[in-house]
């Protein structure tokens, strides 16, 4: 027993891997100003290590936090002494992890699929195998899909993106991206599912023809893939950059705060050890950069879409700010249809709105810069579910995830081709 004790501690030093034994997902809803103000001092002591994995939208709405086994019993009694109610989302985060990679492993010993129609689309994927993927759907449909390298990482990866376009010279485009939150497992599996739904539906479907007959669609998948090798390597619930901080022992910087529109307002911390850590300034992230940079060089971009976990929610500009922007009119309209769209699969319902009424404040984020940039149909997704898994979905929700949102962005494809010119 005792070896067998030594070897387990040994294994983990060795392979490093966090574990969140213990740890509870905490839905708590604070029932006026004064102990969300509370709620929200709590969240902010450091010694608690405490994740917010979904902040409040208002008043009447829970937040919802990761709290580590060693602080359980202190922030309960402290709910409980304040008289805040809350409740226990996930009663051991570890439990959760556990089962999910026991799935992924068991889908893992298949062979290694060699072409896209092998591929699991019901199992969550690494960086590798994301990447190999891609790979093969270019070589499988050379003359509809290319892959451009943008940039790279802070650690050296490539900043990878698919480019299906049927020619033409700088056709109008469409920039969707996965996986800018590592955590959100969900949307780097959606984004590969939606690669294969534009190869598939090509020539088949007469509306995403249409699409790709008049303009081009870029696609990034990994668009942090450091995080989301230290997602799957270390720590399953990193959503930041790996960049370290200069003069903090906090790694990482969110790379949805990191972009120049309200930068370093409020809406996002300028404390490295927090998880919406913005950074020194804004573009100082490569995995953003790259994106800045394509964007204005391509100069002909008329949607740009980020896609996010979880709450389910389908946003547009601004987070930064409650001054509605020019094109809220249409914005939401397009809004409603793409959500309706999307509920007319299984129900699902998302809410829609402006970031800053729909979810929270949230300064330099992506689409409020592309917006700024002149790209009108600019939204943010946020997938399922609403807090029952959070980040933790189990993948035979991947598909059903992707279907839905894929009607919502032919909503909103489909809306930007017919007008802009
Ligand atoms: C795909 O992965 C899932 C695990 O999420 C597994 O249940 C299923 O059997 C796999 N399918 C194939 C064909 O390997
Ligand atoms: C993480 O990245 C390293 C280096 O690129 C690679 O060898 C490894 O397979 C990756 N691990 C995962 C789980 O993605
Ligand atoms: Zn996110």
């Amino acid at each position: 027993m005792k070896v067998l004790l030594v070897l387990v501690a040994l294994s983990v030093a060795i392979i490093g891997k966090e574990t969140f034994e213990g740890h509870q997902v905490l839905r708590i809803t604070g029932k006026d100003e004064f102990q969300h103000s509370l709620l929200k001092d709590m969240a902010e002591m450091e010694h608690l290590q405490l994740d917010v994995w979904m902040e409040p939208i208002d008043l009447s709405t829970p937040v919802d936090i990761r709290v580590p086994f060693t602080s359980l019993q202190t922030v309960k009694a402290f709910l409980e002494t304040e008289d805040i109610p809350y409740s226990v989302m996930i009663m051991d985060l570890q439990v959760m992890l556990d089962e999910e990679k026991e799935q992924r492993l068991s889908a893992a010993c298949a062979t290694e699929p060699r072409t896209t129609d092998d591929y699991n689309y019901t199992n969550y994927h690494n960086g590798d195998e994301i990447y190999s993927f891609q790979d093969m759907l270019v070589a499988e449909n050379p003359k509809l899909v290319s892959k451009i390298v943008i940039g790279q990482s802070y650690e050296g990866r490539p900043l990878n993106v698919l480019k299906f376009s049927t020619g033409g010279t700088n056709r109008r485009g469409i920039w969707i991206n996965t996986g800018i939150h590592s955590r959100e497992w969900i949307t780097q599996a959606s984004g590969t599912w939606f690669a294969k739904k534009i190869v598939t539906d090509y020539g088949h479907d007469a509306a995403l023809t249409a699409i790709l007959d008049n303009m081009d669609i870029f696609l990034e998948i990994v668009t942090n893939p450091d995080g989301y090798n230290y997602s799957h390597k270390t720590n399953r619930m990193w959503r930041k950059t790996r960049k370290p901080n200069p003069g903090s022992s906090c790694d990482g910087t969110d790379l949805n705060r990191n972009w120049d529109a309200g930068f370093g307002t409020a809406g996002s911390s300028g404390n490295p050890c927090d998880q919406t850590y913005r950074g020194p300034k804004a573009h100082s992230e490569s995995e953003v950069k790259s994106i800045v940079d394509f964007v204005k060089s391509h100069g002909n971009l008329k949607a740009f879409i980020d896609i996010h976990s979880y709450s389910q929610r389908l946003m547009y500009p601004y987070g930064y700010t409650a001054t509605p922007c020019n094109d809220q009119r249409e914005l939401h309209d397009l809004a409603r249809k793409a959500i309706t769209g999307l509920a007319s699969l299984y129900g699902t319902s998302f809410r829609y709105g402006s970031v800053m009424t729909t979810i929270y404040r949230a300064s330099g984020i992506s689409i409020d810069w592309s917006y700024n940039q002149g790209i009108k149909y600019s939204y943010t997704f946020e997938l399922r579910d609403t807090g029952r898994y959070g980040f933790i979905l189990p993948a035979n929700q991947i598909i059903p995830t992707a279907k839905e949102a894929w009607l919502a962005l032919m909503a909103i494809m489909e809306h930007t081709k017919d007008n802009t010119n």
